[in-house]
């Protein structure tokens, strides 16, 4: 009979990693590990809920604030970072005893008084305050993104990296969570939020609104609205509350886009299946916002999107960006290309095929002309750039008429069917197609996709 090795190391790692569950707490990681952002989220949890308590003092621009994060230790932690732009930090309690804390630029590092074991749920409850300032962005040249206080009221819009302007979080779209927001503020000032608006209480001179969403959201998608607004409320598609939330001084051209969000959506469901929430909706701002961001289900909108075409892209992001998270920024055209897919497909109904042959007619010459490169990958600096919004639609309309209407549609609604409620990477989007299609497509990626310039096509010269 011969010893049997395997059988030895076997029970020694054993009692090796039975010693270490039980005694190695170890700090929690810095980052999430983006490599566009390499400090960006952390490690070693995973956040459960977020639920925000905030009093926001219009006059000022402070607010006074207590997150509470629920969150589950994925290895013993000794300690965990948090990421939190500016603002003062009063206390931290973990489990309701105090915590020792320490900040470094957007890095807030937390020292429970006894280690949390692997696997378990813990709270972590901090109290700040002060005025948020947006947080600078390579991505988008260095400006400021998330809380942006204006002359009208507060906006938030925080891709990439603005959540952290406004609470600590773990702020990357790899870890959604559920969201709770209570935000107190004076009349006549009115607060949006995202998801539901569960309760509305009125103490004399402030009100305190409740916003709830119902599915899991990355920290960038959560927003708030704070303005003397017009509020309209509708039953939306399929019967969902949708609530649209006017600046005082739009006029009714600069509205009427809205009036088409339950078409849109209900347009958009025919394309890529159901829409994934509860609620629907529109913050509708009087200011420059950088653009409009696809918030969850009530995307923020500043001047100049107020047009059918941008509520379309907004919309389409439920589908794509919010359902389904990007594993990694990089993997960022699988947001923009297919939400700007979803504006096409809109304007393909709505205005019909001319103005669709227009569309992509422009889009490939422009593609063409200015050797857009390709959408994967590109870079922080271009994660908002033609190459991943132009080409990307590009690369869904190409793959639309290698594959047919039919595998087409197929290949989306399964997509999301697959991916809701997950993250999504590139990779696994090519696999999936293959695997929808039944087709090898690896030379159509290849020049669609990844060269360095589109391929020629007479169909569009
Ligand atoms: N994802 C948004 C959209 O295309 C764009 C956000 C622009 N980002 C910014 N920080 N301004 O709908
Ligand atoms: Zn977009």
């Amino acid at each position: 009979m011969h010893f049997n090795l395997s059988i030895a190391a076997g029970l020694a790692t054993l009692a090796l990693s039975l010693t270490f569950a039980n005694d190695e707490a170890r700090p929690g990681a810095d980052s999430i590990g983006d490599p566009y952002y390499p400090k960006l989220g952390a490690g070693g949890y995973d956040t459960e809920r977020y639920d925000l308590a905030l009093t926001v003092d219009m006059e000022t621009g402070s607010i006074d604030a207590v997150a509470t994060i629920t969150a589950r230790a994925l290895h013993g932690l000794s300690s965990f970072n948090l990421d939190l732009y500016g603002l003062e930090v009063a206390g931290i309690e973990v489990n309701g005893k105090a915590a020792k804390f320490t900040r470094d630029g957007r890095e807030l590092d937390v020292v429970p008084k006894k280690p949390i074991r692997e696997g378990k749920e813990f709270d972590v409850r901090v109290a700040y305050s002060g005025v948020p300032t947006p947080a600078p962005d390579p991505s988008v040249g260095g400006t400021g993104v998330g809380w942006m206080r204006k002359d009208s009221g507060i906006f938030v819009s925080s891709e990439c990296i603005g959540a952290a302007s406004w609470f600590p979080c773990n702020d990357h779209p790899r870890d959604p969570a559920l969201f709770r927001f209570t935000v107190t503020v004076a009349k006549p000032y009115v607060v949006a939020a995202n998801g539901l608006l569960v309760d509305e209480q009125d103490h004399g001179d402030t009100r305190t609104f409740v916003w709830e969403p119902k599915a899991p959201m990355a920290p960038y998608l959560a927003t708030l609205g704070i303005a003397d607004f017009d509020v309209v409320v509708e039953e939306g598609p399929g019967g969902i509350p949708l609530r649209t939330y006017f600046a005082k001084t739009l006029d009714a051209r600069e509205r009427a886009g809205f009036a088409l969000q339950t078409e849109i959506v209900e347009f958009l469901e025919l394309c890529f299946g159901p829409y994934p929430f509860a609620s629907v909706g529109a913050i509708v701002a009087d200011e420059d916002l950088g653009g409009a961001l696809e918030t969850q289900t009530i995307p923020v909108y500043g001047r100049g999107t107020y047009d059918d075409g941008t509520i379309a892209h907004e919309l389409a992001h439920m589908w794509f960006g919010d359902a389904i998270s990007a594993n990694n920024w990089k993997d960022m055209w699988l947001n923009e290309g297919f939400a700007s897919y979803g504006s096409f497909l809109w304007v393909e109904y709505a205005h019909g095929e001319e103005a669709a042959d227009r569309d992509m007619r422009q889009r490939y010459r422009m593609l063409r002309r200015a050797k857009v490169g390709p959408p994967p990958d590109p870079g922080v600096a271009q994660v908002f750039s033609a190459r991943v919004y132009e080409r990307g639609c590009w690369v869904l309309h190409m793959l639309r008429d290698r594959v047919g209407d039919e595998a087409f549609f197929e290949i989306l609604q399964t997509w999301v069917e697959a991916k809701s409620g997950k993250t999504a990477q590139t990779d696994e989007f090519l696999a999936h197609c293959e695997d929808v299609s039944g087709e090898d497509l690896d030379d159509f990626f290849a020049g669609v996709l990844f060269a360095d310039v589109i391929p020629e096509d007479a169909r569009f010269e």
